[in-house]
């Protein structure tokens, strides 16, 4: 059965849910994050029907792209000499056919099947040839480039200060690759967030995006083996990147998109609020299918009706930080409270 469109259940219009976003003005702020949604065109379109006002695509990684590279060096006969592990390279990682050819073809038919702006993530850590893959990004079409730094360190040797300058010379590299805007998905696990965000501003992001999830390895007892385990969000995740949004509006001067733990209206009306203005969704369409955007669209402009705001943009920010004088000192101070209220509760 197709999805119940949210335009056919909305006459009148009410509200203005309208928002900016990376410059591109978008119909509202509910935005599909990068996840194997977009692997299906006709997925993407009932997404689009449902009232996503744009699509973030799943990223397409560094590895993949050295991968192959690798393989044409090996094929054209140069690979044997100049890169002698190219056969076995990324052993342990199945791309199943995926990699970047296939990665732009999938970007040109999601553009030719919807209208909403598609998003391209690209997925890395070294600055290299690779990044050139911004510029391919954008001839196939893509409305903006959301560069995902993911990267779990491992080595005791290589201090943090080195590892986030390597991230900022890549969003610096990425830019100078593309004319469309560019997004920054970030972790939140710097010791400073908000110099990292002034950073990756300085850099040439037009947005950032927070926050990454990094999925954690379960080992399997029985089997004896690590589990890489994918677990779904819930509304408790949303406290981490509301907070840092709030913090970072308006004292970096980039548009915010606010992932994680994003599942009902109200989650999406606190990100607005917070300062975001976009929330990406992946966990809840995953779990319960697009329709669910209808459903909250619905549910948003009746919340905006009832507590008498006329647009989406009002809201914006609204409950940021940014009237806050001390913020650290404001943090401190909640921090202590939060602390407090346990107190009477303790058996
Ligand atoms: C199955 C799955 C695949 C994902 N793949 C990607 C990806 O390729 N690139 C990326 O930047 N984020 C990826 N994500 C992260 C999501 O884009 C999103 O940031 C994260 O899941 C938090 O949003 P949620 O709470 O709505 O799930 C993936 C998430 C899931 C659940």
């Amino acid at each position: 059965m197709p999805d119940a469109g949210y335009r056919d259940q909305r006459e009148p219009p009410m509200a203005d849910l309208t928002t900016d976003y990376l410059g591109l003005k978008l119909r509202n702020p509910l935005v599909v994050s990068a996840s194997p949604l977009s692997r299906k065109v006709e997925m993407v379109q009932r997404l689009e029907d449902a009232g996503a006002a744009a699509v973030v695509m799943y990223s397409l990684f560094e590895e993949e792209i050295n991968h192959e590279r690798h393989e044409l060096d090996y094929f054209l006969g140069r690979g044997a000499l100049s890169h002698p592990e190219a056969t076995g390279y990324l052993p342990s990682v199945a791309f199943d056919g995926y990699g970047p050819s296939r990665y732009l073809k999938q970007l040109e038919r999601l553009k030719a099947a919807v209208h909403i702006p598609v998003i391209a993530s690209l997925n890395g850590v070294s600055a290299g040839g690779w990044v050139e893959y911004a510029r391919r990004i954008e001839q196939a079409g893509a409305d903006a480039l959301e560069l995902n730094l993911y990267y779990v360190s491992v080595d005791p040797d290589l201090p943090g200060i080195e590892l986030e300058q390597a991230q900022v010379n890549l969003v610096r590299q990425a830019r100078e690759q593309v004319s469309i805007p560019l997004a920054v998905k970030l972790s939140p696990f710097y010791s400073s967030i908000p110099n990292m965000a002034q950073r990756f501003a300085d850099a040439g992001a037009n947005g950032l995006v927070l926050f990454n999830r990094f999925y954690q390895p379960d080992l399997d007892l029985e089997r004896l083996e690590v589990a890489p385990r994918v677990v779904f969000s819930t509304s408790e995740d949303l406290l981490l990147p509301l907070r840092w949004v709030a913090i970072l509006c308006r004292r970096v001067d980039v548009d915010f998109a606010l992932t994680g733990g994003v599942h009902t209206a109200q989650d999406v009306l606190k990100a607005l609020m917070a300062g975001a203005s976009v929330t990406g969704m992946a966990s809840e369409l995953l779990a319960h299918g697009p329709a669910r955007i209808a459903q909250m669209l619905l549910e948003m402009e009746n919340w905006l009706e009832e507590h008498e705001y006329h647009s989406v943009r009002q809201m914006i920010g609204s409950m940021s930080q940014h009237a806050v004088d001390e913020p650290a000192a404001f943090e401190r101070a909640n921090y202590i409270r939060a602390l407090g209220s346990l107190d009477h509760r303790l058996v």
